[in-house]
């Protein structure tokens, strides 16, 4: 078989394998998979990081950020002290204008007690720990929600 002929047995099967997946799952559009019907990027989290996570956040977030991210409706009213309540996680608010990066930092670090009320995790949780709560906070937001998401800041990597 020549070179060009194993070139294109190679392509055929790729894009028979693609028109399966369109039929099932999504097809494979780069590195994410798409829905289907939608459109949507799909979620491809690993269900067992995602109730590691739910443990984290029910454990130590949920007292502000409500049990299902939903926090409260007043959240951006300032308090008496001039500082924002915490805001909802759940897509509802800003917290999917950011990076993984950023979430991290955030989490990690906190804000400055002088600007608002989130507290510091760094040392207080594991970085795994800290990782698991991202991916369960990234399943509560809507589908459009985490499409949005996806293109801004992982489409390109
Ligand atoms: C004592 C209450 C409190 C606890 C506990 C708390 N947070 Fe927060 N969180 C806040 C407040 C208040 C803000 C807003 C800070 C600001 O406006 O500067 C915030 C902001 C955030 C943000 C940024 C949201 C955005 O829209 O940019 C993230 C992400 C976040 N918290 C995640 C967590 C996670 C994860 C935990 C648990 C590990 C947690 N928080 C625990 C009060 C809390």
């Amino acid at each position: 078989m020549t070179k060009s002929n194993v070139l294109l047995l190679v392509l055929i099967a790729v894009l028979i394998t693609a028109c399966g997946d369109s039929m099932s799952l999504g097809a494979l559009s780069g590195q994410h998979q798409v829905d289907g019907k939608t459109g949507l990027v799909v979620r491809n989290f690993d269900m067992a990081q995602i109730k590691r996570g739910e443990s984290v956040y029910v454990a130590n977030c949920a007292g502000c950020h409500g049990l299902n991210g939903q926090a409260t409706p007043e959240w951006r009213k300032p308090g008496a002290d001039g500082k924002y309540p915490p805001p909802p996680l759940d897509g509802s608010a800003h917290a999917w204008h950011h990076s993984t990066e950023v979430l991290k930092k955030t989490i990690l670090k906190g804000t400055p007690p002088d600007i608002g009320s989130m507290p510091a995790w760094e040392g207080k949780l594991t970085e795994q720990q800290v990782d698991d709560v991202i991916v369960w906070i990234k399943s509560l937001w809507p589908d459009e929600i985490y499409d949005i998401w996806y293109k801004n800041f992982e489409s390109n990597q």
